[in-house]
């Protein structure tokens, strides 16, 4: 069976990486699908978040990294893929991805699977991430080295 993990990926943490694996271990293929929410701010640009996603992800054989436009019902359809995985933290995830599973499946009937996040990486978030570096922290445990290292950029264009 193949999987869609969907998520803004702004930027890729450890916590992703972690239900990417887990997806992996669950089902035959997981293409990961990287979105946009239209409520959201990003720091880093479609192109970049996929090129990071695909870089934190590396060479997997079951594993593809694709951008997802429009509704996510119609990317699963185009990809073949009857089910969603999305990790879950806490209960103010729950409410929002139980309102998303329920609208995906009255669409088109496309499930959803929530794979509590494992306890090391429980209440990690991108917003946190982006947060602490803004005001000049070290996200270097919680992000992969390259995606630190593009955030640094980001804050220091100058520096390279
Ligand atoms: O990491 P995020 O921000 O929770 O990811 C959200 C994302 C991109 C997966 C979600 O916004 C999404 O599925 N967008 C595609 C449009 C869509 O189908 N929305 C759900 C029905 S309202």
């Amino acid at each position: 069976m193949r999987a869609v993990c969907p998520g803004s990926f702004d930027p890729i943490t450890h916590g992703h990486l972690d239900v990417i694996r887990r997806a992996g271990a669950l089902f035959d293929e997981v293409v990961v699908a990287v979105g946009r929410n239209s409520a959201k701010n990003y720091l880093f640009d479609t192109d970049e978040r996929v090129e990071l996603v695909r870089a934190a992800v590396g060479e997997q054989p079951r594993v593809r990294v694709e951008v997802l436009s429009g509704l996510l019902v119609d990317f699963c359809r185009e990809q073949g893929a009857d089910v969603v995985v999305k990790g879950l933290r806490f209960a103010s995830d729950f409410d929002f991805e139980l309102q998303m599973a329920h609208i995906n499946h009255s669409l088109t009937g496309l499930e959803t699977v929530l794979l509590p996040a494992s306890a090391q990486w429980g209440t990690l978030s991108s917003t946190m991430v982006r947060e602490v570096a803004s005001l000049g922290g070290d996200v270097r445990a919680f992000v992969p080295p390259l995606v630190a290292e593009r955030i640094a950029q980001k804050r220091s264009p100058h520096h390279g």
